[in-house]
């Protein structure tokens, strides 16, 4: 007899550790198995397990290539990361195959733009090194010239890029009182900017003039490593770098040498070039710079959400509706 039970859709999750309220909305309705450690999937264990699965919910450590797509098989249906960033899923290849791609842009916004403030604020105001200070004996007596860093207020701010998360920075930021806030797109965005006074300049503008610097653009072919030694060399002296979008979009050689030479004053990463940075990279051996393990989402609510967003991708894209939120290229 010919059972009439229809079988679940499968969806292979790269991640076990993700918030379990994602999780718990897949296993409703589809066969859910999980990569076990909290750590990245190697890449012969995800070949192995996205072997006929409908859906693939991955992060930002997994690479999601033709080579990937093709282990699944032709009844892979959606691709979903746990990331606003999508550079490292071959879209343009899932798109061929007519994979839908998930990914999960302004829950993050305001976690990320809080994370660069605070980043901001810890190099320009030397929090990392003070504190150090305190635990090995440094601190000798309140003293008038000691520690001090170079305040937002007076000073010039220019945003390499002005979406979702260059808004909300600007937005932070202008509290802070600078006399200036530039924004460098390739489209002016003028209803966007005047709410702060922000102005559009071009790139060459941004290096030359800034008295900091905050990279929040996507990792494209065009952002690759725009950060290198001839951008570095026409940085103000006093330029503060920070970089909370994507490692990629620096090279870190030319960023080290900037940094050891005083080239640049100082510059806050929460991403780098790999993740995570090993313990020998000399970067780690200067004062002027404040490295966070990319944490700009890391809200826990944000998070929560993040995992289910996700997964209401997957469901979505499986019962071919709308889905929360698709990458359309
Ligand atoms: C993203 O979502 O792309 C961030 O880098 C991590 O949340």
């Amino acid at each position: 007899r010919l059972s009439t039970k229809m079988s679940k859709s499968s969806v292979y999750v790269t991640r076990p550790d993700v918030d379990a309220s994602g999780l718990d909305l897949l296993r409703k309705s589809c066969d859910v198995s999980t990569w076990r450690e909290a750590l990245p999937v190697p890449r012969e264990e995800l070949l192995r397990q996205v072997v006929g699965k409908d859906a693939l919910y991955c992060a930002l450590t997994d690479k999601i290539d033709a080579a990937v797509l093709d282990a699944a098989g032709p009844q892979l249906k959606c691709v979903s990361t746990i990331s606003v960033g999508y550079e490292h899923i071959d879209v343009a290849e899932c798109k061929k195959r007519g994979i839908r791609v998930g990914f999960t842009p302004d829950v993050l916004t305001d976690a990320t733009a809080e994370l660069t403030v605070a980043l901001l604020l810890a190099t320009n105001r030397r929090l990392l090194e003070a504190n150090k200070e305190v635990y090995n004996g440094g601190w000798k007596s309140w003293s008038p010239m000691w520690m001090c860093g170079q305040g937002l207020k007076g000073s010039r701010v220019g945003l390499l890029g002005f979406g979702r998360i260059g808004q909300e920075i600007a937005a932070r930021v202008f509290a802070f009182k600078p006399s200036q806030i530039t924004y460098t797109t390739r489209t002016a965005r003028p209803q966007e900017a005047s709410k702060i006074n922000a102005i559009h300049v071009d790139f060459e503008e941004m290096l030359r003039e800034s008295d900091f610097i905050i990279v929040c653009c996507a990792l494209t072919p065009e952002t690759k490593e725009i950060f290198g030694t001839e951008a570095f060399a026409k940085m103000k002296p006093n330029c503060i770098f920070i970089n909370t979008a994507r490692g990629g979009v620096v090279d870190q050689k030319a960023l080290y040498d900037a940094l050891r030479t005083k080239r640049i004053q100082a510059a806050g990463l929460d991403v780098t070039t790999p993740e995570p940075l090993p313990l020998a990279d000399p970067l780690l051996q200067l004062d002027n710079v404040v490295i966070l393990p990319h944490i700009g989402s890391a809200d826990i609510e944000t998070r929560k959400e993040m995992s289910r967003i996700t997964a209401r991708n997957i469901l979505a894209a499986l019962a071919g509706e709308k889905m929360e939120a698709e990458v359309n290229k």
